[in-house]
């Protein structure tokens, strides 16, 4: 009978195992709420890193120290199967996956299998929605899976339609008019063009492995007992209310940032600044941004993994100097492809104009940036994440998205939430300039009005008793009852 009480006493700590994409989006989101949950003790927290990632972490932020704080807390790593020197931006997704599923998935399973007969065994996983095989293994080791897909739901419910596509024969496309419209998206009927859709829809053929990926995510997501969305019910209720009708259960807890700050808050713990970056952040451009007047700076960021070639670049900026407003621009190392760091060459005009008006940074701490009163507006690769920090600080978008999701979330930026401009597919000096201007200065009132109020929202429903509060609620007490 002490074997009995033992077992028992083993069984009543909740201890859930998260395991992310290792790529800087859904690594900030789930470190996120692996915080969230820490700060319930009674809840054990396993975060599951690459090597790759956690390396780059441990250089770039403070998040060792930050995480010290939590008892309850303990990362882990595997190798991600490519080696070191290997890139690891956005052309290289097919081989991250690829990597993932055939070197770290088998150390997964062993974990996860392994986990039962330890002091404190798993009593769910949270993975991401592309790691299919997480559904086999935990059906195996009889604990429950929910997955925390990191993209848009708007981005994923495309995806979950590509099979209608392909049988209404929308994909591939007949044709190249990509201003079409397409019927076989649930619900977006009427606005959503080809060129809205993920942007592997535009593959010439159905075999490419990205379209049989996430054929294969969709059929996986809805056979786990939930998911969990990084969004919020006031942006996204018609599109959650069609993933109810496949999977009933689904909490929506973000924006995940805004929770992060409201918890913190509410429990009297220091608002640290949460970065979970992969680059080191340059914080000079706060200062530079003190110095600006309110509302008056354009950010430019295209995230993680996006590139522009040196033509691009060079619209760019013309564009934005043209424009004559101000502008803080990321340009993360690697981001313009065939650029050599001496090549940059820029025309004295440009360079002139930059010095005056512009600051330029390797990384910023966006979070920090975006939320600075100085900020009026922000071009972006429309990123899920940059998409919510943007649309929680109020600031309005220009979009130029470049992959997967992104056209989706542009397309609703743009047309369903009003919450900026369209670029997407275009990259001249002209179109930026006029962009930029239309933004910052012909509408800027209109946008900014129509962002606080979605910035209200966002902020409303993270707040006491608000949807996305409620839901982590649930959350956290499912994690409590979930029992091997
Ligand atoms: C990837 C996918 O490409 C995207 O479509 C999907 O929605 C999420 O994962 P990524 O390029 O990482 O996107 O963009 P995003 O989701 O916007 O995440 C970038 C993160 O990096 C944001 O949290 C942002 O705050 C942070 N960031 C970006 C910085 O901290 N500093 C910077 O200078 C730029």
């Amino acid at each position: 009978s002490i074997r009995v009480q033992e077992i028992k006493l083993r069984m009543s700590v909740p201890h859930v195992l998260i395991f992310p994409l290792p790529l800087q989006g859904p690594v900030n989101c789930m470190l996120k709420l692996a915080e969230l949950l820490c700060l319930n003790q009674d809840i054990h927290v396993t975060f599951l890193n690459t090597e790759h990632i956690q390396q780059r972490l441990l250089n770039c932020t403070d998040v060792q120290i930050r995480f010290e704080k939590y008892p309850n807390f303990k990362f882990l790593t595997v190798p991600d199967g490519l080696p070191e020197d290997n890139p690891r931006n956005g052309d290289q997704i097919r081989k991250i996956i690829e990597g993932i599923e055939e070197v770290s998935s088998p150390l997964f399973r062993e974990m996860v299998t392994c986990a039962s007969t330890t002091e404190k065994p798993l009593t769910c996983l949270i993975v991401d929605g592309i790691f299919t095989f997480a559904l086999d293994v935990a059906q195996q080791a009889g604990i429950p899976l929910l997955y925390f897909d990191t993209i848009s739901p708007c981005g994923l419910w495309t995806y979950l339609s590509v099979p209608k596509l392909i049988e209404a024969g929308e994909i591939p496309f007949k044709g190249n008019d990509l201003d079409a419209l397409v019927n076989s998206v649930p619900g977006m009927e009427g606005f959503m063009r080809r060129r809205d859709l993920p942007s592997f829809c535009r593959a010439p053929n159905l075999d490419s492995r990205i379209i049989q990926l996430v054929i294969k995510e969709g059929k996986h997501i809805v056979q786990a007992q939930g998911l969990i969305f990084n969004t919020f019910e006031a942006l996204e209720g018609s599109i959650l209310s069609q993933f109810r009708a496949l999977c009933p259960n689904i909490y929506t807890i973000g924006p995940l940032h805004s929770q992060m700050k409201a918890k913190l808050a509410s429990q009297c713990l220091p608002k640290t600044a949460t970065s979970n970056s992969l680059w080191k952040e340059d914080m000079s451009c706060m200062d530079w941004l003190d110095e600006q007047p309110n509302k008056s700076v354009l950010f430019v960021s295209i995230g993680s993994l996006a590139t522009m070639s040196k033509a691009q670049f060079f619209e760019f900026w013309y564009g934005l100097v043209n424009s004559k407003t101000r502008f803080l621009w990321v340009q993360r190392p690697g981001s313009i492809t065939s650029l050599e760091e001496d090549d940059i060459n820029a025309p004295r005009e440009l360079s002139e104009s930059t010095k005056e008006r512009g600051c330029i940074v390797s990384w910023a701490p966006q979070e920090e940036v975006l939320a600075h009163p100085s900020i009026g507006g922000f071009l972006t690769h429309s990123g899920w994440n940059s998409t919510l920090e943007s649309i929680a600080e109020g600031v309005p978008m220009i979009c130029w998205p470049y992959f997967v999701d992104q056209q989706v979330n542009s397309r609703h930026i743009g047309e369903v939430w009003k919450l900026g401009l369209d670029m997407k597919d275009v990259c001249d000096r002209v179109t930026i300039e006029r962009m930029v201007r239309e933004l910052m200065e012909v509408r800027k009132i209109e946008f900014l009005e129509r962002a606080k109020q979605m910035s209200n929202l966002a902020i409303a429903s993270v707040g006491e008793g608000g949807s996305s509060y409620q839901g982590l609620d649930r959350l956290i007490e499912d994690i409590r009852l979930m029992k091997i």
